[in-house]
């Protein structure tokens, strides 16, 4: 059983393989957090917690007697507002009366075999695993609201969902201004939190921060997930590094502006609360109806931050995405951005992919400038139709064409912008997102399609089904490139404002959704200018996103070690670009390239008439290679290795088969040294006693000698010099 209730204690179990997670409702009725961790068996661990009498911590007033008992001391499942808890609050409200006051109590809950699932936003999938559910129902009978508290217990995999519904019992209508997704109170712990932040072009770097008592609030409120803070964090001990230590992940699926709370208080207790951005954000919930939150996903891990990963990993890829991708091996792309950005016509479209097929590629991908009078970035978006001045005979014959080269075809699409200088925009210029009698923010000279609104979502439904009925499409690329601003919608009342940006992304979902199900053969890849909307959210639509407009592949080292914190390799759009390099100018080898490119979802972003003969037999090799080790890396578990030693010159990874028969290491150098220290790269994952071949090297040693002697570094000269090395079981 991975839900237990013991009556007595009114105490509920959540139990994974590795973790206990403790609820109890307690004297007030109040949903108390009572421990998450290693097992811990059925002992309710309220013991852990004494009760003390805290100046400026009042009691709820039927405990007046007992001063030891206040809400504000105490750790809270899903802690009210105004009623004497002063930390961060995952709710607020404003009642008919004009009451701010909320104070959830414990009044029924549920368990059943399965898993929840959500109407119209993301969540973790029951697919092939197992998962039971539990639902705890907390009400205000005051405020006549009440709070359905979900969580889903994936035992397996070492995870817990959660997820609030917000119930409006009451006979008046309330208005919801802040209505996060989770709360949770970690007891007294040195921790630190990571959390992953970044800027267009250089996404998800990981920033570790020491808690003091304060308040860390991380968020977006561009309309998107957004380059610049991703709605997952991980708190962990101070001590916690890749191989050891208590970490706790914590991963919301929601796609826009989102936001994250970290409070360390007065007893050295931390609160995490994540959600939807309160900032602009109200619902007005009329009588009877309901709110539901975004999940969260939750992992906790004792063996520090690659275990935590690869619980991430899997439950991702096998429990968010579509369940079809679990095992399609994704085909090798070219994409044309980078070969010839607006400039091109239907024979030099050709070209590309006829050289491109010669060299292995399996599918063409047609990037932006294809549709509408679009030859440059200021016009022409949501003119879904092509442009015939460019591609002559329209879609179907290139796509026709390309098909009989024996490639796949895909085309890229923006559906959430509106450009103004576009037939679209001139038929319907309140489609756009601008407020009443004020010019609105431009960017890249687009404003932002109304995605609330259902016309809107019908035009692009009947637009896209146009272009993927009319010719062989087997891949979209959904890009989204500016962040939001004006959130005003022409149909919503003005009192309803505040529900635009959250309704943006219901409809993008429900778009997304409508699509997949007209059309379940064609494969979305997400993209936001690369990775500001690389979410869990979009991941359950799109089961892999490009990871950064940043090619190079080394910068991309640092971009795709941040994103592989919380994401599969399985959803990292990575492509090999020429060099120099478009954005960074920088040179780097081929070898590398494709090196770090293989460690995503794998595909080029070159005009492979212009490479070298020896260029054009590299990508041959690279693509026998990407085929050869696709279980490997796809699949396989992956570590980030950060030895001491060599962490300033050296990023490395390495993929171990779940059997653990092999495992490729993969280096790369951004600092030779000359004369340098002699470090060692250490495998990880391996069995100790079994013996692996090194082929690369002519070696034969024990897992134990690999993973604690480790190997010689001291073989990388050159430029950005990059090594692959494949190790097999040899018995
Ligand atoms: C941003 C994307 O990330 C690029 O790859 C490319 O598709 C451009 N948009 C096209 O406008």
């Amino acid at each position: 059983m991975s839900i237990e209730y013991i009556k007595e204690k009114k105490v509920f179990i959540l139990n994974t393989k590795k973790s206990s997670y403790q609820i109890k409702v307690d004297e007030t009725g109040a949903l108390r957090h009572l421990y998450y961790g290693r097992p811990v068996g059925s002992s309710d661990m309220d013991y852990r917690y004494k009760k003390t009498d805290r100046g400026f911590s009042g009691n709820p007033y039927e405990q007046a007697a007992d001063r030891g008992c206040s809400f504000d001391t105490m750790p809270l499942e899903y802690s009210g507002f105004g009623v004497g808890d002063y930390r961060v609050s995952p709710l607020k409200v404003r009642l008919k009366n004009g009451s701010r006051s909320v104070d959830p109590r414990y009044v029924s809950h549920k368990m059943y075999k399965g898993k929840y699932i959500l109407e119209g936003l993301p969540y973790v999938r029951e697919n092939d695993s197992k998962a039971e559910s539990l639902e705890v129902r907390l009400k205000d009978e005051t405020a006549g609201l009440s709070f359905i508290l979900s969580y889903g217990v994936f035992e397996e995999f070492n995870v817990i969902t959660r997820t609030v519904k917000i119930v409006n019992d009451s006979d008046e209508n309330v208005e919801l201004e802040k209505a996060s997704s989770m709360c949770i109170d970690m007891p007294f712990g040195n921790y630190d939190l990571i959390h992953f932040s970044g800027r267009h072009c250089m996404e998800r770097r990981p920033e570790r921060d020491i808690l003091s008592q304060e308040t860390i609030t991380l968020s977006s409120k561009r309309g998107m997930s957004s380059h610049h803070s991703n709605p997952f964090v991980i708190l962990c001990d101070r001590n916690a590094n890749e191989d050891n230590g208590d970490c706790y992940g914590f991963m919301l699926m929601y796609s826009g502006n989102h936001k994250e709370e970290i409070e360390k208080d007065q007893t050295g207790s931390v609160r995490v609360i994540m959600g939807i951005n309160d900032e602009g954000f109200s619902w007005k919930l009329e009588k009877g109806e309901t709110f539901q939150t975004p999940e969260t996903i939750l992992t906790y891990s004792y063996e520090g931050f690659n275990e935590l990963s690869h619980t991430f990993h899997k439950t991702i890829r096998k429990n968010v995405c579509d369940k079809k991708y679990i095992d399609m091996v994704r085909p090798v792309l070219i994409n044309s951005w980078e070969a010839a950005y607006f400039d091109f016509d239907e024979e030099k479209i050709y070209g590309l992919a006829e050289s491109a097929k010669e060299l292995g590629v399996e599918m063409f991908v047609l990037d932006d400038g294809w549709f509408g009078k679009r030859n440059n970035d200021s016009c022409g978006l949501g003119d879904w139709f092509v442009n015939e001045d460019k591609l002559k005979g329209g879609l179907k014959k290139l796509v026709d064409r390309i098909n009989t080269l024996g490639l796949k075809f895909g085309i890229w699409i923006e559906p959430e912008m509106i450009s103004e200088d576009s037939d679209l925009y001139r038929a319907h210029p309140d489609w756009a997102l601008t407020d009443p009698d004020r010019k609105p923010m431009v960017a890249r000279d687009q404003l932002v399609i109304d995605m609330s609104r259902q016309d809107v979502r019908d035009y692009l439904f009947e637009s896209i089904s146009g272009l993927l009925n009319k010719a062989n499409i087997e891949y979209i690329k959904w890009d989204f490139n500016r962040s939001v601003s004006n959130f005003y919608s022409k149909l919503l009342p003005p009192d309803r404002q505040g529900e635009v940006a959250h309704r943006f992304v219901l409809g993008t979902y429900e778009l997304l959704d409508r699509l997949e199900k007209a059309f379940p053969k064609v494969m979305i890849e997400g993209c936001a200018g690369g990775g500001g909307r690389f979410d869990a959210g979009m991941l359950f639509y799109c089961p892999q996103i490009w990871c950064s407009d940043n090619t190079d592949p080394i910068a991309r080292l640092s971009i795709q070690k941040g994103t592989s914190y919380g994401y599969p390799v399985s959803s990292m759009g990575s492509h090999v670009s020429v060099s120099p390099n478009h954005q960074t100018n920088r040179s780097t080898p081929f070898n590398t390239r494709g090196l770090v490119a293989m460690s995503g979802t794998f595909g080029y972003e070159l005009d492979p008439g212009k490479l070298s003969e020896e260029e054009k037999k590299a990508i041959g090799k690279q693509i026998r290679d990407f085929h050869k080790y696709y279980e490997l890396i796809q699949k396989g578990d992956y570590y980030r290795i950060s030895e001491e030693s060599f962490s300033n010159h050296y990023f490395a990874w390495e993929f171990v088969s779940e059997d653990k028969s092999e495992a490729l290491m993969n280096i790369a150098a951004v600092n030779v040294e000359v004369n340098s220290a002699f470090p060692f790269i250490k495998f990880r994952g391996l069995k100790e006693d079994s013996f692996y071949r090194v082929e690369e090297l002519g070696l034969k040693l024990t897992g134990g000698a690999l993973m604690y002697g480790g190997l010689s570094l001291d073989i990388l000269r050159g430029d950005y010099p990059a090594l692959q090395l494949y190790i097999k079981e040899d018995k």
